[in-house]
């Protein structure tokens, strides 16, 4: 391909990498917007890049290591450009790496010429501005007094730039609406990353939700390190919760689906539960992590709650919604967990049916209580019981989505299958389903319809519409 003349050079380019959680693909694609006013459009080319921006996670040891191997093949592409006569490419490198470990990326990767933590993202383009200006190694990992949110330009509705690694017409879209975490689990960085926790204001989270749905969004996930222990105010006197944040959003026309992650057992209130079994928007699917099944790990772990209180509030919410189904995350070879321990761990999986579940090996993180714990589980112990509790989940999932088979369900349509007849959606617990359909596969997409789900591939559905829904009814919901 011939040079560009600089007349017709486009516009800077950005090329994004977002490791970790929900909440780093949203603050990067905040951060797309941030810079676009100096110029800069995405590229998924990153040899193409002008700035190489990185959103790090510290959460496991093997998560922050990708950063510095990552942060190496940058360098590699840098020299490549400059070799081929192009101009220097600016790196940086944001999240939560970035906010714990500034000055050793500075130490062990001294190419990189920028490192912003999350809190201090309404200052990146500044920061890029003086790196572009020559300036090198810029450090900001302050947590200022305002809350970032508020200095945070208001969210565009441009449905294109809005989530930089999502769907092209982001039919599903992520809402921070708190960031931060109080509860110290005695394994975890994020309350040392993401500093204390800040609930946005009902205001801020009503506004940016009918945006995303004018943008197109019909499937909103609510983001917060600690979601369900938002209190944002609301305007009244009395205590908001986030059971009255979803009574709240359920009334924006065309906002068909709110989720909510991640929570914790112990902010799960009588309030969440009720609205789970009122609100038909709220989806019957909560990814609700346990860790353990143990109390006396639970205990060290700092979890603040038992077994017993898990399994109650399991029950309760699905009295209230009995089509509620469970995903969660665990933790293998906690300093100290015995095979008693690991144990329970199978029977709680075995007694709640998770639907789906993450689960790691224990990483000692810097900083953390648990890091200095006494009794480290051995290395093959924990390869081995995290072999048995992944079986075990993949079994239950596969029995979950088995179970499916047959049922009819409500099927919010997002993107264009692989084939040109093929529209491809989501069943309120996530499930991909594959249905053709005889128009215009695009016209379909943002619309919720019953689906009947005739097979199951690895992961996903082959469905066929169900007979007895004309096109002009638009579903809110199917009776449980
Ligand atoms: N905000 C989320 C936490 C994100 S971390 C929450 O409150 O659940 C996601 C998961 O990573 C945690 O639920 C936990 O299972 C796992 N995790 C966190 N720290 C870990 C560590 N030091 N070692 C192994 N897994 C860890
Ligand atoms: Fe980490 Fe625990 Fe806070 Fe979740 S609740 S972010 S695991 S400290
Ligand atoms: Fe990772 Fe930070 Fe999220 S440590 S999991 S990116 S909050």
């Amino acid at each position: 391909m011939p040079d560009l003349i600089p007349s017709q050079q486009p516009s800077k380019r950005l090329f994004v990498q977002t490791h970790g959680c929900q909440m780093n693909v949203y603050d990067s694609s905040r951060m797309v917007e941030l810079l676009e006013p100096l110029g800069y459009q995405l590229t998924e080319e990153a040899s193409q890049a002008d700035l190489l921006l990185l959103n790090s996670c510290h959460i496991r040891e093997k998560a922050s290591e990708k950063l510095f191997s990552e942060l190496g093949r940058w360098r590699d592409l840098r020299k490549d450009r400059i070799n081929q006569g192009h101009g220097r490419a600016l790196i940086a490198v944001a999240g939560c790496v970035a906010q714990a470990e500034g000055q050793e990326i500075l130490r062990r990767a001294p190419f990189v010429d920028i490192v912003v933590g999350p809190q201090s993202y309404p200052r990146l383009a500044a920061m890029v501005a003086k790196a572009e200006a020559g300036q090198r190694a810029l450090l900001d990992t302050e947590f200022p007094a305002e809350p970032k949110f508020d200095s945070l330009p208001a969210l565009r509705s441009d449905p294109t730039a809005l989530n930089p690694t999502g769907n092209v017409k982001n039919v599903s879209a992520f809402l921070a609406i708190q960031e931060g975490c109080d509860r110290f689990c005695s394994f975890c960085v994020v309350p040392f990353t993401r500093g204390a926790e800040y609930s946005r204001p009902v205001a801020d989270i009503v506004r940016e939700a009918k945006q995303l749905v004018a943008a197109g969004a019909r499937d909103i996930t609510l983001l917060g390190q600690n979601v369900n222990g938002w209190h944002g105010d609301d305007g009244n006197a009395r205590p908001s919760s986030l059971g009255r944040l979803a009574r709240i959003l359920a009334e924006i026309p065309n906002l068909k689906r709110i989720r909510y992650m991640t929570s914790h057992p112990s902010d799960v209130d009588m309030d969440l539960i009720i609205a789970h079994g009122e609100l038909p928007q709220l989806m019957p699917f909560l990814h609700l992590p346990v860790q353990s099944g143990s109390d006396s790990i639970l205990a060290a772990m700092n979890r603040s709650h038992s077994v017993a209180d898990f399994m109650r509030s399991v029950d309760l919410l699905r009295q209230h919604r009995p089509d509620m189904a469970f995903s969660s995350d665990f933790i293998v070879g906690f300093p100290g967990e015995s095979d008693a321990d690991f144990k329970a761990t199978l029977e709680l999986v075995r007694a709640v049916r998770f639907a789906q579940a993450y689960s790691f090996k224990y990483s000692p993180r810097p900083g953390t209580l648990a890091a200095s714990l006494p009794n480290p589980v051995e290395a093959h112990v924990q390869d081995e019981r995290l072999q048995e509790l992944q079986a075990l989940i993949q079994e239950l999932q596969d029995g979950f989505n088995d179970g499916m088979v047959g049922d009819t369900v409500p099927v919010l349509f997002e993107k264009e299958g692989r084939h040109s007849n093929q529209i491809v959606g989501k069943t309120p617990w996530l499930q991909p389903v594959v249905v053709e359909v005889a128009d215009d596969p695009d016209s379909w997409i943002g619309l919720e319809r019953n689906v009947t789900l005739e097979s199951r591939m690895v992961y996903s559905f082959k469905g066929q519409m169900a007979k007895a829904t004309t096109p002009e009814i638009d579903l809110q919901m199917v009776e449980s």
